[in-house]
């Protein structure tokens, strides 16, 4: 039986569609490999949205090199980089046996045929207006299951290559996106995060109004499912409809990851967010009112071109009044064909380096002060698995998603996939510590 072994890089959407791809090659007899060393089939699930991530490929390849030769293995190349260098990449890499876009995963045997039977190389990395998935042969992996509700992005923020590389909103149906859940969920799936780089807009394509909130709604009336997420949220298309789901539908869990961006406005005008950060504040405000447990997490931009001390300083102000449960920040990267790679005053690395690690450490403290106020709290925490350090914990989320390791006094009994009462006893940095009470 011939072996797959995947490397994935990116955010979730690309989790998800790695995912996909073990299911596509598992549901025609082939294996999950843990290591590139015993592997048939080789892929990399590439992402470009910051010149460190693109670059993270062609190291991989180097490194995969050497058991392609030895084992004789077909290397593929798959996800955003694919897309945005197609043939290319063959120049680069000339033993590359595939590359294709995350349109076609579903092809994926007929390719490893073509490179097989034919000896040919296969390049594949179109663009499509559907989403070709079949849900009935996707293998979850966990309590936890990304589902993909939407694929592409309108929004041409000007830093982003996204829309670039993943093409304009396509949603699925949410016929489809149902029967997923419904499968998924008699697989052992407790907890779904529903996937797009702007599910505000799902549905918005075809025809819907508040299509999200109706999907949402439907969702939440499946049988068996426990927990729901959704990840990503434009601040811009964030309805009060919306928010009120947050009072209003008992498994949609209080987190909502809202990238900001930028706390100055004459950087968010130039980012083309569409907001301010006045109109961002009001959300919050209304977020914390419909659900004043809600965990907010956000992304934010450091070094964007033009960026002052004080727009950063402003940057800097949110942050400290938002008081985020937790933050992705990263310095800006010109990518290719986006309008701020053209825009003049870069910033210099060394003036985005200091912001970024002011930034970070600023806050590192509000999360671990945020972790800290929890203690004695007693939380319901989906039991996931073991702690990998230590073997006597369980390990799990709350609905805030906060990572909480936990001992259980009652004689260990299988946890894993039920929801337990956890009393916190210690925050600490980047996760909690309990007792299951
Ligand atoms: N669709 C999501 C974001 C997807 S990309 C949204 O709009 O919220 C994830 C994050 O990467 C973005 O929120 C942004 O903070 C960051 N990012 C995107 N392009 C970038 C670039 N050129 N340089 C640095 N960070 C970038
Ligand atoms: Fe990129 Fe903006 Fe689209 Fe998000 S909304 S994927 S940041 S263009
Ligand atoms: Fe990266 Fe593509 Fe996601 S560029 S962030 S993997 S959509």
């Amino acid at each position: 039986m011939e072996k797959f072994y995947i490397e994935t890089y990116g955010c979730q959407m690309n989790e998800a569609d790695s995912e996909y791809m073990a299911s596509v090659l598992l549901s025609v007899g082939y294996q999950a490999s843990q290591s590139l060393e015993d592997a048939d089939i080789i892929l990399v699930n590439t992402c470009s949205i910051r010149e460190k991530a693109e670059s993270k490929v062609l190291s991989f390849l180097g490194r995969a090199y050497p058991y392609k030769k030895r084992n004789n293995a077909i290397l593929g190349v798959c996800g955003c980089v694919a897309r945005k260098e197609g043939e290319n990449l063959i120049k680069k890499a000339p033993y590359l046996d595939m590359v294709f876009g995350p349109h076609h995963i579903g092809r994926l045997p007929d390719f490893i045929n073509v490179v097989r039977r034919d000896n040919r190389k296969v390049v594949e990395v179109s663009d499509k207006s559907e989403i070709e998935r079949d849900s009935s042969i996707v293998v979850p992996n966990g309590l936890r299951a990304m589902v993909p509700i939407m694929q592409g992005c309108n929004n041409f923020c000007s830093f982003c290559i996204v829309p670039f590389v993943r093409g304009r909103e396509v949603s699925r149906s949410s016929d489809d996106i149902i029967a997923e859940i419904k499968h998924l969920v008699a697989k052992g799936v407790k907890e779904v995060m529903l996937l797009g780089q702007n599910v505000n807009s799902y549905g918005n394509d075809l025809g819907i109004k508040n299509g999200f909130l109706s999907l949402l709604e439907k969702v939440n009336e499946i049988e068996g499912l426990e927990r729901i997420r959704f990840t990503t949220s434009h601040p811009k298309d964030l309805t009060d409809e919306l928010i009120s789901a947050f009072g209003r539908l008992d498994k949609l869990c209080p987190h909502i990851h809202l990238p900001v961006q930028s706390g100055s406005d004459k950087i968010l005008a130039l980012m083309n967010r569409r907001y301010d950060s006045a109109t961002y504040l009001k959300l919050i405000e209304k977020l914390r009112n419909m659900c004043p447990e809600i965990a907010i997490t956000t992304d934010i931009i450091v070094g964007f071109p033009g960026e002052e001390e004080s727009d950063f300083q402003a940057t800097m102000k949110l942050v400290e009044r938002v008081e985020y449960d937790g933050a992705f920040s990263f310095k800006y990267s010109a990518r290719p064909k986006t309008k701020a790679a053209s825009m003049s005053n870069q910033v210099p690395e060394d003036v985005k380096q200091r912001r970024l690690e002011e930034l970070q450490a600023l806050q590192k403290e509000i999360t671990y002060k945020k972790n800290r106020a929890l203690e004695g709290k007693v939380l319901p925490v989906l039991v996931e698995n073991i702690n990998r350090r230590n073997s006597k914990e369980f390990s799990g989320r709350t609905p805030c998603f906060r990572i909480v390791n936990f001992s259980n006094s009652s004689p260990v009994q299988d946890l894993i996939g039920k929801t337990v009462n956890v009393k916190i006893s210690r925050g600490l940095k980047n996760s909690l510590k309990g007792e299951a009470v």
